[in-house]
C-alpha cells in the first residue's frame, strides 16, 4: 500500500461529510510529494562522485525545473501552487492544491513516490510557570569563548533577535568571526534583520513560511518577512545552545546573573520555519534541506509534528524519513522528546536516528518569605522584590476591601478589576487574593492581578490558593515583577495566615472592617539558591514507551534518549514578542518545556563534535546516552514528577539513559555506532512495513538480511539501549561496542537485569584496543512473565575508569510454552 493511500482513502469516503476533506471548493491543502528521481546528496554516492558547488546548484535547478514542467503537464493552470522545490535530501515539491482531485492525479503519476499531506509542528515550550557539566570541559575546548568553535548549530525554530547580547558578536575570538569554511550559508536581511545581523556569531539566516503563508494564518506585520524572531522561542533555544559566555541577564529591571550557551564559542545558523502560531511541516522540511546543504553539523529542533501521522510507521513520516538522510549526511539532529507526560505513550520524537531530549529540574530554586505580625515565617513562590525596608505594612483580605454591590464573579475574578476596590482602604496595604492553583501555570491571570495591586497603590499582594489543599505544591514564579508579591500555596501556611488575619481583625455587626491589625512584609524573592538537588524527570516531559504507529504500538526504540535540563531555564527572548504579554519589552526570559532541553544537548553534540570531527551522529549519540548519570552523587536513582506532584524513581522512559554530562560525554571509552545501511536494517525490520514502504520514504531498498540469517528484529539496531517491547522465551540481541579510548582497556559487564527477565551478556570480560571495534551478544530470557515493562542496565565498567552504561527496556511478555 502506497504511504499516502489511507487517507486518500479516508477522504474520498467522507468527501460529502468531512469538513477536512470536504467539497472541492472548500478543499485547499497543501501536499509534500516525493520524486523518484535522486536528490543532491543520493545523486552524489550512486555516481560516485561529489558534485561540488557549480555542478550541485545545476543539478538543482534541473531538478526544479523538471518539477514546474512535471506539474504543468499533469494539472490544471490555477488548480495549484507550487510552494518549495526540495533538492538536497529528497527530491520533491510542496504543493498548495485546490482540489482533491489534483491529489487524484499526483497520486497515479509517474515518477511520484510518495504523497504525504502537510501536518502542522508544535513548539515544545510550555509557556507556563514553568546543571549538566558543559563549562567543566570548557577549559579542554579552548575556554568558553572557543568551545564549540568550528562547530555551526541549525535552529529550526521561530528565527533569532540579532540584537540580543547573547548573539552580539563582540565577545567572539577575532579569528571566530568568520564562518568555518565548511558552512556555505547565506544571510536573508528583512524587516529588523540587517545585513550586518550575520555578525560571525550568527553566521546564515533564512525564513520559510510559504505552507503558513498558504494557510493565510502569517501575517508579514506581525510575523516579520524576515529571520526576525517574533516569538522569542527561537532566540531562547538559540542562547541555551551557543548563546555567548557571561551575558548579563536582566529582566524587569533587575538582574539575575549570567546566561552562556553550552557551546559559547559555536556558530548558530537561523532557519525560521516556526510562528506564535506554530509551523508546518513543509516549512520545516525546506528549513532541513537548506540547514543540511549549508553544511550544519548540528540540527536543533524544539518542535515536532501535532501527532503520530497516518502510514505504517512512525519512523517513516516524511520529516523522520528527511532527518535519516540529514544524519546519512554527518549532522546530528537533536529534538525535544515532546511535552505530554506524565502519561505513557506520549513521545513525538521517534526514530532511532535522532536524539530525543527530556526535561529534568535544575538545582536552582527563587524562594522567598514572608514575615507576618506574629514573627511567623512562611516560605513561597514569586520573583518579585521585597516590599521596601524592614516596615511591617496592613494586611487586609481582598474581600474586604472591595465595594459591596461590585458584581460577584465570584473569588476569581475580584483582584483582577481595579475599578471595585475602594481605594482608601487599600493604599499601603498587602492585599490578600485568590487564585486557582489548578489554573497556576496562568501567568496571563497572575499577570493581571500584578497590573490590578499596582494600580490600586497597594503596597504588594499575597497570591493564595482558594482550594487550600494541604499538597505542598511550590510555585514556579516565571516572570519578575516591581510589584512586591508572593504565592503561598501550602495549605496549612494560608490556614495559619488567615487565622492570624481574622485574629487581628476588628469588625462590625455586619461583618465589615472596623480596623486592620493585621501586618506583613514581604522579603527579596529574585535571589537564586542552588540546592544541590538532583534534576528531577519534569511532570509534562513526554515518556515512553515509544510508539511504532498511529495505533500506538510500542516500538523496540528507546525514547527519550536523554534528559537535560527544560525547566525554568533563563534565555534570550525577543523584546517585540507578545507571547508573553507580562514580559514584553524584555530581552531575557524564564521558559519550560522540552524545547529548552533540546538546545541543550544540541550545545552539548558541538562541543563533541569540535573534540571529535570525525565522529558520525550516532558515535556522538552513544557518547552522549552511555555517560548520562542515573542516579545522583551519592548513588540514589533520579526521580521523575507525574501526576499530582507524585515522585517516583525514574524509568529509562522518563528520562532516557539518563542526566546528560558533558564532562564525561567527551571521553566515553567505547561508542556504539550506527550508519545508514544499520537504520534501512531497522526500519526493514519493523512489523508491518514492507519494503516497499521503505523504498517509497527513503529512496532506498532494504539491504539483504545479515549472513547467518537471523531474524532481523528492530532491537539488533546497535544502539546504546535495549529495548524489546514482547519478550516472549528469549531474544538474542547484537551489539557492537568500538573503542575510542586512547589506550587498550579490558571491560567488564555487569547487569541489573529487569524483573522477570534473566541478561547474559557474552563475552563478559574482554579487551579492546584503541580503534577496535567488537561484538557483544545480550541475551535476554522470560523468567516471569509480567503485564508491563520492567527495567534494568548492563554496565561495561573499564579498568581505565570508563563506565559505558546501556539501559534495558523489556516488557517480559511470555515463557515459551510447551
Ligand atoms: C496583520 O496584522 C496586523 C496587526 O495586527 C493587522 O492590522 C492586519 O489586519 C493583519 N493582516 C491580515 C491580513 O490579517
Ligand atoms: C563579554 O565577556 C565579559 C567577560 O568575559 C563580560 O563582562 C561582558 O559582559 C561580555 N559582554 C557581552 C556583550 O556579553
Ligand atoms: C455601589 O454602591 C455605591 C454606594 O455604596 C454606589 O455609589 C454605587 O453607584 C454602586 N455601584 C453599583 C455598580 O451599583
Ligand atoms: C489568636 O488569638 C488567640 C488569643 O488571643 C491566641 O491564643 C492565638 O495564638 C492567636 N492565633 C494566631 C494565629 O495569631
Ligand atoms: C595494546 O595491546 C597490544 C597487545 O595486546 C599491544 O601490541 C599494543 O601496543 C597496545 N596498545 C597500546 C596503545 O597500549
Ligand atoms: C535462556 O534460555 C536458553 C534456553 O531457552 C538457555 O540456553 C540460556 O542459558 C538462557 N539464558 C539465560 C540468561 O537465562
Amino acid at each position: 500500500m502506497a504511504f499516502f493511500k489511507p487517507s486518500l482513502v479516508f477522504c474520498s469516503v467522507l468527501t460529502f461529510l468531512s469538513l477536512n476533506c470536504g467539497p472541492s471548493h472548500v478543499f485547499a491543502k497543501v501536499y509534500m510529494v516525493v520524486m523518484e528521481d535522486d536528490p543532491v546528496i543520493s545523486y552524489k554516492v550512486n555516481r560516485k562522485h561529489v558534485m561540488r558547488g557549480e555542478e550541485a546548484q545545476k543539478y538543482k535547478q534541473v531538478a526544479t525545473t523538471k518539477h514546474d514542467s512535471f506539474l504543468d503537464s499533469f494539472l490544471p493552470m490555477g488548480s495549484y501552487k507550487k510552494l518549495y522545490s526540495y533538492t538536497h535530501l529528497i527530491n520533491g515539491f510542496a504543493l498548495h492544491a485546490e482540489s482533491e482531485k489534483t491529489v487524484r492525479i499526483l497520486s497515479r503519476a509517474k515518477g511520484v513516490r510518495l504523497i504525504q499531506e502537510d501536518i502542522k509542528m508544535v513548539k515544545m515550550t510550555t509557556h507556563t510557570p514553568n546543571y549538566i557539566g558543559a563549562s567543566g570541559v570548557w577549559p579542554l575546548l579552548g575556554g568558553a569563548e572557543n568551545s564549540g568553535d568550528g562547530v555551526v548549530i541549525g535552529m529550526i525554530d521561530t528565527g533569532i533577535d540579532p540584537k540580543n547580547p547573547s548573539f552580539v558578536s563582540s565577545n567572539l575570538s577575532s579569528q571566530a568571526k568568520s564562518p568555518p569554511a565548511s558552512f556555505k550559508g547565506t544571510c536573508r536581511a528583512g524587516n529588523r534583520f540587517p545585513p550586518d545581523s550575520c555578525n560571525g556569531k550568527i553566521v546564515g539566516a533564512r525564513w520559510f513560511a510559504r505552507a503558513a503563508q498558504a494557510t493565510g494564518e502569517f501575517n508579514a506585520t506581525v510575523h516579520y518577512a524576515s529571520p526576525y524572531d517574533s516569538d522569542g522561542h527561537g532566540s531562547h533555544t538559540a542562547s541555551i545552545a551557543a548563546g555567548n559566555f557571561h551575558t548579563p541577564v536582566i529582566s524587569g529591571g533587575y538582574s539575575f546573573g549570567y546566561a552562556s550557551g553550552m557551546a559559547p564559542g559555536a556558530r548558530l545558523a537561523i532557519y525560521k520555519a516556526a510562528y506564535p502560531f506554530g509551523g508546518y511541516m513543509s516549512d520545516v522540511i525546506a528549513a532541513v534541506d537548506q540547514a543540511v546543504e549549508d553544511g550544519v553539523d548540528v540540527i536543533s529542533l524544539s518542535m515536532a509534528p501535532s501527532a503520530v501521522s497516518s502510514g505504517p510507521a512512525s519512523f517513516l513520516n516524511l520529516l523522520e524519513a528527511q532527518l535519516l538522510l540529514a544524519t546519512k549526511a554527518g549532522v546530528s539532529v537533536v529534538q525535544a522528546v515532546g511535552n505530554a507526560g506524565p502519561d505513557e505513550n506520549t513521545i513525538v520524537s521517534f526514530s532511532p536516528w535522532i536524539l530525543s531530549v527530556a526535561a529534568s529540574t535544575t538545582d536552582r530554586k527563587y524562594r522567598k518569605s514572608i514575615i507576618i505580625g506574629n514573627g511567623k515565617a512562611f516560605s513561597c513562590g514569586a520573583l518579585s522584590a521585597p516590599t521596601p525596608g524592614e516596615t511591617m505594612y496592613p494586611l487586609a483580605w481582598a474581600d474586604d476591601v472591595i465595594v459591596e454591590n461590585s458584581t460577584d464573579d465570584g473569588w476569581y475574578n475580584k483582584c483582577r478589576d481595579p475599578r471595585i476596590f475602594i481605594k482608601p482602604l487599600v493604599q499601603g496595604k498587602l492585599i490578600v487574593c485568590m487564585f486557582d492553583s489548578s489554573d497556576y501555570y496562568d501567568d496571563i491571570s497572575l499577570s493581571s492581578i500584578i497590573d490590578t495591586i499596582q494600580k490600586i497603590g497597594a503596597a504588594g499582594v499575597i497570591i493564595t490558593d482558594h482550594s487550600s489543599h494541604d499538597v505542598d505544591i511550590e510555585f514556579e514564579p516565571t516572570f519578575p515583577t516591581t510589584v512586591p508579591s508572593a504565592i503561598l500555596l501550602k495549605g496549612s501556611d494560608m490556614r495559619a495566615l488567615l487565622r492570624y488575619y481574622n485574629n487581628n481583625t476588628v469588625r462590625d455587626d455586619d461583618g465589615n472592617v472596623v480596623s486592620f491589625g493585621a501586618t506583613a512584609r514581604i522579603l527579596e524573592g529574585r535571589h537564586a539558591t542552588y540546592t544541590g538537588e538532583s534534576p528531577v524527570v519534569a511532570d509534562y516531559s513526554s515518556r515512553g514507551p515509544d510508539v511504532e504507529n498511529s495505533q500506538m504500538q510500542p516500538a523496540e526504540v528507546l525514547k527519550p534518549n536523554v534528559m537535560a535540563p527544560g525547566h525554568l531555564i533563563w534565555g534570550a527572548w525577543s523584546p517585540t514578542s507578545t507571547a508573553l504579554p507580562e514580559i514584553h519589552g524584555e530581552s531575557y526570559a524564564l521558559l519550560s518545556g522540552t524545547s529548552m532541553a533540546a538546545p541543550h544537548v544540541a550545545g552539548v553534540a558541538a562541543l563533541i563534535k569540535q573534540r571529535h570531527p570525525a565522529w558520525s551522529p550516532a558515535m556522538i549519540m552513544s557518547a552522549i546516552m552511555t555517560t548520562a548519570d542515573a542516579t545522583d552523587r551519592s548513588g540514589r536513582p533520579l526521580m521523575a514528577r507525574g501526576e499530582e506532584g507524585s515522585l517516583d524513581p525514574a524509568t529509562p522512559f522518563d528520562m532516557g539513559a539518563g542526566a546528560v554530562n558533558a564532562a564525561r560525554a567527551l571521553d566515553p571509552g567505547l561508542v556504539f555506532d550506527a550508519g545508514y545501511l544499520d537504520h534501512l536494517q531497522f526500519l526493514c525490520a519493523v512489523p508491518g512495513v514492507d519494503d516497499a514502504a521503505v523504498l517509497r520514504a527513503v529512496g532506498a531498498p532494504c539491504p539483504p538480511p545479515r549472513a547467518g540469517g537471523a531474524a532481523r528484529w528492530c532491537s539488533d539496531l546497535n544502539s546504546p539501549s535495549v529495548t524489546v517491547a514482547s519478550l516472549v522465551g528469549s531474544r538474542r540481541v547484537e551489539r557492537r561496542v568500538t573503542s575510542v579510548g586512547a589506550q587498550n582497556e579490558t571491560y567488564a559487564a555487569y547487569v541489573r537485569a529487569p524483573e522477570g527477565v534473566a541478561v547474559r551478556v557474552s563475552p563478559a570480560q574482554f579487551a579492546i584496543a584503541p580503534g577496535a571495534t567488537r561484538a557483544l551478544r545480550i541475551v535476554l530470557n522470560t523468567t516471569a512473565p509480567g503485564n508491563a515493562f520492567s527495567f534494568g542496565e548492563v554496565v561495561l565498567r573499564g579498568d581505565r575508569k570508563h563506565h559505558v552504561r546501556i539501559p534495558l527496556a523489556v516488557y517480559p511478555a511470555g515463557t515459551l510454552g510447551p
